[in-house]
């Protein structure tokens, strides 16, 4: 049952080669079976990792983690309405992504890799060199050159090798998977195990509820390892008989860069090429997401929605979630903006969970430029 699955031509491989595409070149799923006994979970440190056999790692011993996880649902007001918001921004790294990278770096441990290499639009990449680093992994990190200098500092800081890659984020994922001809790919958009770490955020969301599961979640979609994660998680709690109903998957798009809002609205079966400008929520500006598919069918399945903002309504909301003493990044702010236009159709008592993902210090730079303008 625990194996390597192929979206499109369904070929099995077992989770203990170093494998992140099937040899017919699509995207791997992990089919998996996680255990949870609520009793054990409820005695154990508040970190991801105390839903341990619910994540894929076999060997304890392999597991690199900092403690991660369990971070506070903060009751945050927007507009008289009451919204819980997990406080991702907090992480070891400043994002969510130490969720996916903990879970990830631990299976490359388990493998035996010597070498990683991942393309990201900055915090990915702080995530995964940072789990390298406490792994003794080595690890090669691929940029955009416009990536923000907080996270291009912390990346090298980590002592990963930085790459930063001329052109657009889609020519930095193209000398990622170049490079990965020859390591290992610890990628958040093709390495399933990624999901398998992100998912833990819908696992202490119900637990935080005391196991149950909110009408909504509003979330931000680039590259949909939050997303995905997510419905991964939901469902896991779903088929063990341990919350009842998943929730409604809202996904925030930046109106710069929505191919999967489009694809969406318009019934495409393929993502299509899209004319991407620049946004203030670069973590999001994905032009090509290599799971657009799956991200479409979960939402779907979800019965959710895609909703996309523009750069207006992302400095609007910034500057009123940073007024409530919560700093957060631009691209985090297009999720809180997400939610301000998702209430106008909400009902009263609709439970709505969203989330912080990055924090504010990592950009500096654009958020003295949108206090200047
Ligand atoms: C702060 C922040 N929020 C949201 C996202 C979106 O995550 P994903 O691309 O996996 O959908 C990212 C991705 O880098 C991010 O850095
Ligand atoms: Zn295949």
């Amino acid at each position: 049952m625990n194996q390597h699955i192929c979206q499109k031509c369904k070929a099995t491989y077992s989770l203990n080669e170093p494998r992140w595409k099937c040899n017919c070149g699509s995207i791997l799923d992990i089919e998996f079976r996680p255990i949870f006994d609520l009793e054990k979970i409820k005695q154990r440190k508040p970190t991801m990792w105390r839903y341990r056999e619910a994540i894929p790692i076999q060997d304890e011993a392999n597991i690199v983690s900092f403690d991660e996880g369990f971070t506070p649902l903060a009751e945050v007001d927007f507009k008289g309405k009451t919204i819980l918001i997990k406080q991702d921004h907090l992480f070891l790294t400043g994002s969510f992504k130490d969720r996916g990278a903990s879970v990830l770096i631990s299976k490359a441990r388990e493998l035996g890799v010597k070498k990683v290499v991942e393309d990201s639009s900055g915090n990915a990449g702080c995530a995964i060199a940072a789990y390298c680093a406490k792994a003794k992994i080595d690890c090669d990190i691929f940029v955009p050159e416009d990536t923000s200098g907080g996270k291009l500092a912390q990346i090298q800081f980590y002592g990963a090798k930085l790459n930063k890659t001329p052109g657009t984020r889609e020519d930095t994922a193209k000398a990622a998977l170049k490079a990965a001809e020859k390591d290992y790919y610890a990628s958040h958009s093709w390495n399933p195990f990624f999901l398998h770490g992100t998912k833990t955020f819908a696992f202490e969301i119900c637990e935080q509820l005391n196991w149950k599961a909110p009408d909504t979640v509003i979330l931000p979609v680039g590259n949909g390892s939050f997303v995905l994660g997510s419905y991964i998680g939901f469902n896991e709690l779903l088929n063990a008989g341990i919350i009842d109903k998943t929730p409604k998957i809202i996904a925030v798009q930046s109106t710069n860069c929505a191919p999967l809002y489009k694809a969406f609205k318009e019934g495409l079966a393929e993502i299509p090429k899209i004319d991407k400008k620049d946004t203030l929520a670069e973590g999001i500006a994905i032009a090509e997401p290599i799971r657009g598919k799956q991200i479409i069918q979960a939402v779907k399945k979800s019965n959710g929605d895609f909703i996309i903002v523009d750069d207006s309504e992302i400095k609007t909301s910034l500057k009123a979630i940073c007024r409530k003493g919560y700093y957060i990044e631009p691209t985090s702010a297009s999720t809180t903006a997400g939610i301000t236009k998702y209430l106008e159709r909400a009902y009263p008592d609709e439970l709505i969970v969203s989330i912080f993902t990055g924090h504010g210090l990592k950009s500096t730079e654009k958020m003295l430029k949108i206090l200047s303008k």
